[in-house]
């Protein structure tokens, strides 16, 4: 694939220390800021429609950002009938996804308002979000090869805390080997999701190659994973429903239909003796805390080494105290809230369990009310402390003895995950050794842990925490393509 295109650059983004580009946003997203979003399955036959359901805001739960049709078992039904694969000649998809990465930047405004009003991000996660899909959808456009023939009908099954990026990213890869796609969009966040696939079909991707289907997991999702017309599923959520998408496609779906899974992490960082503090305590509260903490590669358990760790977490508290917690909608919005009052109350009683064993470091206090929760530092010995994902800005932190840190490493690999892994050093000889110890698909050294780039940094991980191959990276479009020799040679 001809992936250094000049026309392959990344999106220059927005810089939210410009005053030109902010004032840009202000200006683009004012229009959306009271606006109410409908949304409908989008089929190439008329859609039936099955109930109809409010978007909340997260952050104002008595606003209703919109209203959203789910899709029925009538209208997967249907549109697994209607799906036709993309006969385009490989230059003019190319040319529509290039388009649509156009049309997005158009809408930045409508997206960033969106992205705040149903998803709950803030303006720097708006960016990140809006970049990565236009990244994807170049990117995927730039993979595509003359001799690719499409696998046939792909399922896309996305998760909320992505709604936009990760939504378009299985999208684009799919339709860049040329397959029908029925995309899927989490429960929580289909105005998003609705709005790019109209932009998707206004940029010339046919109605029957490209259908959306709002729903709920459990009925569309279940429904669409299991229809032995389906020929291949691009899941990204949590590793339980990867498992059950699993089993249902190997009792129903033709042997060799590809389950392309990226999932769920326990991520670690090391911090020894030698880091600089104030990179690694920067580094620590993004990793941690960003997207208040709802990012699959996220920092969950931070090991310190022991001689460096009071210093450390002394710093971390004095860091976390410069947070601005609240509504995402304001510019100075560092963590905003968590995405519905399921997640809240969870992860609530998950710290009010650590509260109570008395090993809480550091709590900021949250907004009275929307679905917020407080970062949090919660001590433990270990990662075998923690007993599962806690999807939010919850920090667990231990010590450890610096002769210690292959423990360390064998203790995170044994867990069964392996999506990020942060190292802060300057002892060259460490990286090497951490680099060929651990499995995880992203490590990094000397930085933050979240925040993949298209192309740069393909993105995915091993174990329990993904299939591969890494989104954004060479291999994604043509394991969506069918195989040379054709499919029954897989
Ligand atoms: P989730 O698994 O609950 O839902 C993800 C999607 O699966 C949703 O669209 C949901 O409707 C659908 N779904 C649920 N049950 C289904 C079923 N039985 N059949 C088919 N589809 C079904 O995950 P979530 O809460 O939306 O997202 C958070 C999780 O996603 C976290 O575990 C996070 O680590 C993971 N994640 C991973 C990555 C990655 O790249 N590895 C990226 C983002 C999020
Ligand atoms: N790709 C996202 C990140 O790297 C999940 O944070």
């Amino acid at each position: 694939p001809d992936l250094f295109r000049p026309d392959r650059a990344n999106s220059r983004g927005w810089d939210l220390t410009a005053a030109p580009d902010l004032a840009a946003i202000g200006a683009a997203r004012q229009p959306f800021a009271i606006e109410h979003f409908d949304a409908a399955p989008l089929l190439a036959v008329p859609a039936q429609g099955g109930a109809a359901v409010d978007a909340l805001n997260p952050a104002r739960p008595g606003e209703r950002v919109g209203r959203v049709t789910q899709a029925s078992r009538a209208d997967v039904d249907a549109a697994l009938g209607a799906a036709k694969v993309w006969d385009a000649p490989p230059e003019e998809r190319a040319a529509v996804l290039v388009r649509a990465a156009t049309l997005y930047e158009r809408d930045f405004g409508r997206f960033f308002a969106l992205l705040a009003r149903e998803a709950g991000k803030t303006h720097l996660d708006c960016v990140g979000e809006v970049r990565e899909a236009v990244d994807f959808l170049h990117y995927y456009a730039a993979c595509i090869t003359p001799d690719m023939a499409p696998r046939g009908r792909i399922v896309c099954i996305s998760p909320w805390n992505f709604p936009l990026a990760i939504f378009t990213g299985q999208i684009a890869g799919a339709l860049a080997a040329g397959n029908a796609v029925l995309a899927k969009p989490a429960e929580q966040t289909p105005l998003i999701a609705a709005h790019a696939v109209a932009l998707l079909h206004e940029a010339g991707v046919p109605r029957a190659v490209l259908q959306f289907l709002p729903g709920e997991g459990a009925e569309v999702g279940a429904a669409l994973t299991s229809d032995p017309r389906v020929d291949g599923v691009v899941f990204t959520g949590s590793t339980d429903t990867a498992q059950a998408i699993r089993r249902a496609m190997a009792d129903n779906l033709a042997p060799g239909a590809p389950l392309l899974a990226e999932t769920g992490g326990l991520n670690a960082m090391v911090v020894d003796s030698t880091a600089l503090p104030e990179q690694a305590v920067r580094d620590i509260v993004a990793s941690a805390f960003q997207s208040a903490g709802q990012r699959c590669s996220a920092l969950r358990c931070l090991y310190v080494q022991e001689d460096v760790a009071d210093h450390m977490l002394e710093m971390l508290g004095g860091a976390m105290e410069a947070l601005v917690m609240g509504d995402p909608w304001h510019l100075t919005t560092d963590v905003g809230p968590v995405i519905d009052a399921d997640a809240a109350r969870e992860i609530r009683a998950y710290v009010a369990e650590a509260r109570k064993a008395g090993r809480v470091l550091h709590e900021l206090r949250a907004p009275g009310s929307g679905h917020f929760v407080a970062p949090v530092v919660i001590e433990v010995n270990g990662i075998d402390d923690l007993p599962r994902e806690v999807f939010g800005p919850v920090l667990h932190v231990a010590r450890f003895k610096g002769r210690d840190l292959p423990k360390v490493m064998a203790a995170v690999n044994a867990r069964g995950y392996g999506l990020t892994f942060g190292l802060h050093t300057r002892i060259d000889n460490r990286v090497q050794e951490v680099v060929e110890a651990m499995r995880v698909g992203n490590l990094y050294v000397n930085r933050n842990q979240i925040g993949a780039v298209v192309g740069s940094q393909p993105f995915g991980g091993e174990g329990l925490s993904g299939t591969g191959p890494k989104a954004g990276g060479p291999d994604y479009v043509a394991r969506l393509a069918a195989p040379a020799g054709g499919l029954s040679g897989e």
